[in-house]
């Protein structure tokens, strides 16, 4: 087989490049390591910043979402009994975040790919990447006994951070950075209405919480857990003990609980891998980089990486011009690692952090008594959450 883009990973990532590309006449091959509905059985976070909303809808994937999704132009943090809404759309001067569910946002790329007849090869096995440095880079599978050899111009690693991409990135060319924190997220799915209409993200003395949402009859809530908890642990009553207990009274008075329909743990770690690119070989989201999800940047920092990719690809094949492949690591980087630090500084706003010493405690309530206080804090903070410019 041949094709001008071989992409490993049908996950977002993977999938909204597929149809940027095809759209521009240019031919891409994904490769996946599941099936469909495995895929789609993920549940990850809902909230996308307006320039994953604009690619979208450049995708020509949008339509559900701008039927379905939710505008929010607010958030809120609550510290103890105390809340602060931070007005996102009057500190940046009109711009929100859309709430809309991953998997939803999977589906519909998918459903455009098929609508394209794109071409998506689900449970290939054996994935490996060769002659990545030489102008026509392969890739091997297998499906079933099928043996598959993809003559290639270029792969884009779309394959998350378990994948075989960057691990066929040789050691002494790769640097890896990693931070891991000491606690994760008990999630808890439910059908019930959801306590605000917008998020709340809340610091306690007993831990953090989040309030999110699905829609207006499904609830997404989180509890931080010392590393180590299993999900088995903790009950449905057990957690929303836990949520009540961290979250303002005038919050608990009103939630309404219910079973929960999906629940699981997320560890929180911070991870970036360097280069993004060797050879012909380009990384694409969680294969190159982690966010702990206190920011949301986990599928909002994949979609730079999209853009970046998309206008340089098209520039290659429509224009003979380059610039942009071998600026492609270099500003992906860049917005790369201000994604990571906005979600650093988020996670250590708000979380509890057991052994930190008594200063750190208190330098850590400074911040957020700084932030509730600095119209110029806010606005920074609203700059980073609806997302910084690509
Ligand atoms: N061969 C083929 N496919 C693979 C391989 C492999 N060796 N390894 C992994 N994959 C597939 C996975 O099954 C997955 O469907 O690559 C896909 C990678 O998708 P994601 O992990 O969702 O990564 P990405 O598309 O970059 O999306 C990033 O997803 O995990 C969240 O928080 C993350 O929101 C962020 C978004
Ligand atoms: C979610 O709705 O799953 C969600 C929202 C905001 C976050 C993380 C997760 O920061």
């Amino acid at each position: 087989m041949k094709t001008q883009v071989g992409i490993i990973g049908g996950g977002p990532s993977g999938l909204l490049l597929s149809q940027l590309l095809h759209l521009q006449g240019i031919d891409t091959i994904v490769l996946e390591k599941h099936s469909r509905d495995y895929v789609l059985g993920r549940i990850r976070a809902g909230v996308l910043e307006h320039g994953f909303v604009k690619l979208m809808r450049l995708a020509q994937c949008a339509a559900r979402m701008d039927s379905e999704g939710e505008i929010h132009d607010g958030f809120f943090i609550a510290d103890g009994e105390r809340k602060r809404r931070i007005d996102l759309a009057g500190y940046t001067g009109g711009q929100s975040v859309m709430v809309y569910g991953q998997t939803e946002l999977t589906r519909d790329l998918y459903e455009a790919r098929d609508k394209l007849g794109g071409t998506v090869l689900h449970n290939v096995e054996d994935v490996q990447l060769h002659a990545l440095t030489s102008d026509v880079p392969q890739i091997t599978c297998r499906t079933g006994t099928d043996h598959i050899q993809i003559d290639c111009d270029y792969v884009v690693g779309a394959d998350g951070y378990h994948g075989v991409s960057r691990k066929s990135i040789p050691d002494n060319v790769l640097t890896e950075y990693e931070k891991v924190f000491p606690f994760g997220w008990l999630g808890v799915l439910s059908e019930t209405k959801p306590v605000s209409p917008e998020l709340i993200y809340a610091k306690s003395a007993r831990g953090f919480a989040l309030c999110s949402l699905r829609s207006r009859v499904l609830s997404r809530y989180y509890i931080q857990v010392p590393s180590g908890d299993r999900v088995e642990d903790w009950s449905d009553e057990a957690f929303w003990a836990e949520l009540k207990a961290r979250l303002p009274a005038d919050v608990t008075d009103s939630l309404e609980t219910g079973p929960s329909i999906e629940k699981s743990i997320a560890p929180l770690r911070s991870f970036v891998a360097e280069p993004m690119r060797y050879g012909n070989l380009f990384l694409a989201g969680d294969a190159a980089h982690i966010v702990p999800p206190t920011g949301a940047k986990g599928l909002n920092s994949a979609a730079s990486d999209i853009y970046y990719l998309y206008h340089a690809l098209v520039a290659h094949y429509q224009d003979g011009d380059d610039a942009g492949l071998n600026s492609y690591c270099e500003k992906a980087l860049a917005r790369v690692w201000k994604a990571q630090r906005f979600s650093w500084w988020m996670t250590n706003l708000l979380h509890l952090f057991p052994d930190r010493i008594a200063y750190d405690q208190r330098l850590q309530q400074t911040e957020l008594d700084y932030l509730f206080a600095s119209e110029a804090a806010m606005k920074s903070l609203a700059e980073n959450y609806v997302g910084l410019p690509f």
